[in-house]
């Protein structure tokens, strides 16, 4: 569990109820996953910018305006195997969410990048602060131009105004994010990780050639998707099957795709 002190920033409108989410909004906070530490389950939390934007692995995620920065605060599943597919579940929530507005070519990078080619377009970062609830934090590049803020993110990210010629605001997008995170969060816990699973490994694209960075150890292989235990299949030289953990993966780099 991550332990973190909370913001304290004031709110720009008191919370409102978006469907059966409660949502609270602010102009700027340190990190949206921070403020949605207190709050109880449904309940949802998003901001105009980020001052520390946080990533997998303490990096920092470049939030300037014009992106969606939102924290949702789910039940967490007791059952371990749900637990530790809930981080690919919200990835396949936010595919389902941008469906629907017709982009088209998203793909899932392990564990939860969202991409259109090879290019991230959304990140996620699931965070637990008190038992029996995950905060769910999504980075949805929109508007914004993260490369001005990190001109190491030139040519690395997409953003949604390029990839539809459909107007997109803010608050549709987050209300339509935010309900198909509850109904994968709740087809989770209803139906168990079986149920997601198939529609999740089709979301990887075809088999690629992936090199991981295990905090330092490196091994090269076929990414082949995801068990039943929410765990990464790597298909290494010698033949056999490895299988890995999200927490134990600092780093997925793709080699190349495998037709
Ligand atoms: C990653 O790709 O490493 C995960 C990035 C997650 C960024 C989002 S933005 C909203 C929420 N608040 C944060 O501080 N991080 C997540």
């Amino acid at each position: 569990m991550t332990s973190q002190k909370a913001n304290s920033a004031p709110a720009i409108s008191p919370p409102s109820p978006c469907g059966p989410w409660m949502l609270y909004e602010y102009a700027v906070v340190a990190s949206t996953n921070l403020v949605a530490a207190n709050l109880g389950a449904w309940t949802a939390v998003r901001a105009n910018t980020q001052t520390n934007g946080r990533g997998r692995f303490q990096r920092t995620w470049v939030s300037d305006v014009g992106g969606l920065w939102l924290s949702a605060v789910v039940p967490l599943i007791h059952n371990d195997v749900s637990r530790k597919v809930l981080p690919l579940a919200a990835g396949l929530a936010v595919c389902d969410g941008l469906h629907e507005l017709g982009i088209s070519g998203l793909r899932l990078r392990w564990p939860n990048d969202v991409l259109v080619e090879d290019r991230k377009l959304a990140g996620l970062l699931i965070d637990q602060f008190v038992p029996g609830l995950a905060v769910v934090g999504i980075g949805l590049n929109v508007t914004n131009q993260p490369e001005s803020c990190d001109p190491l993110l030139a040519n690395r990210t997409h953003r949604l105004v390029d990839l539809t010629t459909s107007p997109v605001e803010l608050p549709n997008l987050t209300r339509l994010l935010l309900t198909h995170l509850r109904k994968v969060v709740i087809d989770l816990a209803q139906r168990g990780a079986p149920a997601l699973l198939s529609r999740i490994n089709k979301l990887w694209g075809v088999p690629r050639r992936v090199q991981l960075d295990l905090d330092g150890t490196i091994r090269t292989g076929t990414f082949t998707g995801v068990d039943p235990g929410g765990r990464l299949m790597l298909s290494e030289q010698a033949g056999g099957i490895t299988l890995y953990e999200a927490h134990q993966v600092r780093h997925l780099t793709e080699i190349g795709a495998l037709s």
